[in-house]
């Protein structure tokens, strides 16, 4: 059986998703909507999709089964409501949207629909993070003690003055947290819980933007533990990003997705998985041109809807981030402890 895709967006990551459907047998690119109409034609002519600039009409296109959405992340929830109310499921990139309100609205609209909503968070599908939430879940770690993790990256002037959008806080909702860290603060909750406080500062250290390029965040989670975090899209040339998770056990390191050590007091064979490195050149670059993460997201969306099931990374699972995000953000403003209710 065939399932159709639609796309939205037609940009980087559109190109992303794209490749990744057109690899899973049985996918079918249906439609594309975009404001670019050059780059969206082109897309359309590989995949043989229709192109569409009319936002309604895209989604009347039939057949299409479900959209991956790849458009500025303040429009993910507006966009994702509409598809929902078509009878769409609904795919999209993280961040899920710029507020925690506009989240609710649209997991609300999913499940009202008696649709499926996902977010696009590759990370948890890799294999050695896969491997680390297994093992800090069965206590391998111990009891949780700090979490360090560095997002130091580098995005030329280019990346902003290309899309105007990123960096202003109404379409992207932020900066180098809300849209470079927040893969990493996704894995930081994912693997150690939930957090109940929040201190933070930041600056616009070096590009022309609106939002903050550059943050530092101290957090309190709820099982006692602490973390720090940098996030910044000004540090060149840019470096791999790092999550080092301590307990009364020993330390895993983790480096772009990688694990790269584990030093346990007894140490288990849960963490010896064999996987390849993830070759995106993601502190120096957006593109995700290594798949396999974006490929195992749909492809784990594709069997929910067949089976009846929860996707992964569902509407309430890629909310938790945001609420992070918006939190630290207010830390920030405020220049105060904040605490976080759940
Ligand atoms: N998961 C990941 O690793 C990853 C990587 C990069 C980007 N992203 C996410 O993907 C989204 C897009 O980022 P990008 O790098 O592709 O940006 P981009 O600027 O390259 O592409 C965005 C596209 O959206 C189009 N657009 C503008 N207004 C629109 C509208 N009203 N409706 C539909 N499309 C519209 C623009 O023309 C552009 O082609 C963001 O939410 C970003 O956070 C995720």
């Amino acid at each position: 059986m065939t399932t159709y895709i639609g796309l939205i967006g037609g940009g980087n990551i559109t190109e992303t998703h794209a490749r990744v459907a057109r690899a899973i047998p049985g996918v079918e690119i249906a439609a594309v909507f975009g404001m670019n109409a050059q780059k969206i034609s082109r897309l359309c002519c590989e995949c043989g999709a229709t192109p569409y600039a009319d936002f309604e009409k895209f989604l009347a296109h039939s057949p299409m089964d479900l959209v991956a959405i790849g458009s500025p992340s303040g429009l993910h929830a507006e966009q994702g409501i509409a598809a929902a109310r078509r009878g769409l499921h609904v795919l999209t990139e993280k961040p899920i949207d710029i507020t925690v309100d506009r989240a609710d609205a649209l997991i609300a609209e999913a499940s009202k629909a008696g649709v499926k909503l996902g977010v696009f968070f590759q990370d948890r599908c890799k294999p050695d993070i896969l491997g680390v939430k297994n093992a800090v879940d069965s206590g391998a770690l111990g009891r949780p003690i700090l979490a360090d993790a560095r997002v130091k990256w580098y995005r030329p002037p280019d990346y902003y003055a290309k899309s105007r959008w990123r960096g202003t806080w109404a379409l992207d909702g932020g900066g180098a947290l809300i849209n470079q860290a927040v893969h990493t603060l996704d894995l930081m909750l994912h693997i150690f819980g939930e957090v109940k406080s929040v201190q933070a500062m930041c600056t616009t250290a070096l590009h022309a933007i609106e939002a903050e390029d550059t943050l530092i965040a101290l957090l309190e989670f709820n099982n006692g533990a602490l973390g720090v975090l940098q996030a910044t899209t000004s540090v060149f040339p840019g470096y791999p990003r790092r999550l080092e998770l301590s307990g009364s056990e020993g330390t895993i390191v983790v480096e772009q997705d990688r694990l790269l050590a584990a030093n346990l007091k007894n140490p288990g064979a849960d963490l010896l998985v064999a996987s390849e490195a993830d070759n995106n050149p993601s502190s120096s670059s957006p593109v995700v041109s290594d798949v396999r993460g974006h490929q195992a997201v749909l492809e784990d969306f594709l069997k929910c809807i067949q089976t009846n099931s929860s996707p992964r990374c569902d509407g309430k699972e890629g909310r938790r981030s945001l609420a992070l995000v918006q939190a630290i953000y207010a830390a920030c403003r405020k220049g105060e402890r904040i605490e976080i209710s759940s």
